[in-house]
């Protein structure tokens, strides 16, 4: 049987690419290998117990959980998010200024249905979320990128790009940024620099999609405001998630902003998916109505502190002395290693023949030259005695690939 599937793809379709995280995740799964690959929480910290009693919801309320749900979703979690959300975004939204979506990733998605024609461009950090990249470039979007450095975005670099596209007629729609505990950088943004992005963005008359699924896994130090608490004039878009904070498994996100986009971004999904899920909507709100999510919260970050402070002492011992260098997170799930005069891409491979994966920088970055001596390393999978291991097996990779002084 011939098979014809391909003449009929679409363009984008044909353009596409797998993921190379989750193509990874396949080759992970042989026994014996270490993953730092992945964003995945510690199976450890699964609240079992306490999710697991709104259960009994299925049976007492067949009704609501098992019957389609509104798009804009269950009003309960969205009151619950309001308030809960309130201290880091200024205010307590609008239940009209707010949308759950099925995980945060949704919620890029229909942005770029919302707001994206073929050949806008998308103005991110780069590095970025990898998913991001993909999802916008599925909308037909062109990227221009800033760097990062330590104190996250360098957004004085944003005025002079944004000229520079609008001169050679390209239409810059909105600024990506990932605030807390970046994917893949693990940088933060100050305040001082959050300030002057919603500046430049009143001034350039541009939206920024403040992506924030880490903020609320902070080791060290204090929660810093949301871009969004600082940006009177509307023009911040706010995304939250419980995949960190609870679980994966949930799929909720929330996205909240403006009610015009707000809206445009609620009719996209009733085409999407009609809603998300009615089970683990009110499984969620079950759970945090109860005070377990402010009651686990902490014993999450303690773990992924713990994983964060093995690996920098790894770190220290096996790769300071091979010249490679790193940035510290105050939180979040990620490492960002620059690998110095070796190859990321070469070294994950070798990696993989030593039994631990990890992922290289260049598809994280809309310049691949800028990731390929950088490489994303997760920490909060794997055990300490695990991350030992690991790292101690990467520099043994590292240590073979040295080019001879
Ligand atoms: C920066 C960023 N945004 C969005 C997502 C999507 O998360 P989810 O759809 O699970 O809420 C992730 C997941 O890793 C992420 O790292």
């Amino acid at each position: 049987m011939s098979n014809n599937w391909k003449k009929n793809f679409s363009n984008v379709a044909l353009s596409s690419k797998p993921s190379p995280v989750r193509e990874l995740l396949k080759v992970i799964r042989q026994p014996g290998m270490i993953s730092f690959a992945g964003g995945m929480p510690a199976p450890e910290v699964f609240p079992a117990e306490q999710f697991h009693e709104g259960s009994e919801k299925l049976r007492t309320d067949a009704p609501l959980l098992l019957q389609y749900g509104t798009t804009e979703g269950y009003e309960p979690l969205r009151e619950f998010l309001s308030k809960w959300t309130a201290p880091r975004m200024g205010r307590e939204v609008g239940l009209d200024e707010m949308l759950l979506t099925t995980g945060s990733q949704q919620a890029l998605d229909l942005l770029g249905w919302a707001m994206l024609d073929p050949g806008d461009v998308v103005i991110t950090e780069d590095p970025t979320y990898m998913a991001a990249l993909n999802t916008f470039r599925n909308h037909g979007a062109q990227f221009a990128s800033v760097p990062m450095d330590s104190e996250g975005m360098m957004v004085s670099e944003l005025p002079p790009l944004i000229e520079r596209l609008r001169a050679s007629g390209k239409k810059p729609k909105f600024i990506y940024t990932i605030i807390n505990f970046q994917n893949p950088a693990g940088a933060t943004t100050t305040v001082e620099r959050r300030k002057e992005l919603v500046d430049i963005a009143a001034r350039y008359d541009l939206t920024i999609f403040e992506d924030d699924p880490y903020g609320y896994v902070r080791f060290d130090g204090e929660h810093l405001p949301s871009v969004f608490s600082f940006d009177k004039s509307g023009n911040t878009l706010y995304a939250g998630s419980f995949s960190k904070i609870l679980s994966p498994g949930v799929r909720i996100g929330w996205v909240s902003g403006a009610k015009e986009i707000i809206r445009q971004m609620a009719i996209f999904k009733q085409t999407t998916d009609l809603c998300s899920s009615p089970i683990t909507q009110v499984l969620t709100h079950e759970y945090c109505r109860k005070g377990y999510l402010d009651a686990h919260l902490p014993s999450i970050i303690k773990n992924y502190r713990e994983k964060r402070d093995a690996m920098e002492a790894s770190f220290e011992k096996h790769l300071a002395p091979l010249g490679v260098t790193w940035v510290k997170p105050q939180g979040g799930f990620f490492y960002w290693i620059n690998t110095g005069a070796i190859d990321s891409d070469e070294l994950a491979k070798r990696a993989i023949e030593k039994k631990v994966a990890i992922l290289p920088g260049a598809p994280f970055c809309v310049d691949p030259e800028a990731g390929k001596h950088a490489a994303r390393i997760n920490y909060t999978f794997s055990n300490p005695d695990v991350i030992e291991e690991g790292v101690s097996r990467l520099a043994q990779a590292i240590q073979e690939m040295r080019i001879p002084a």
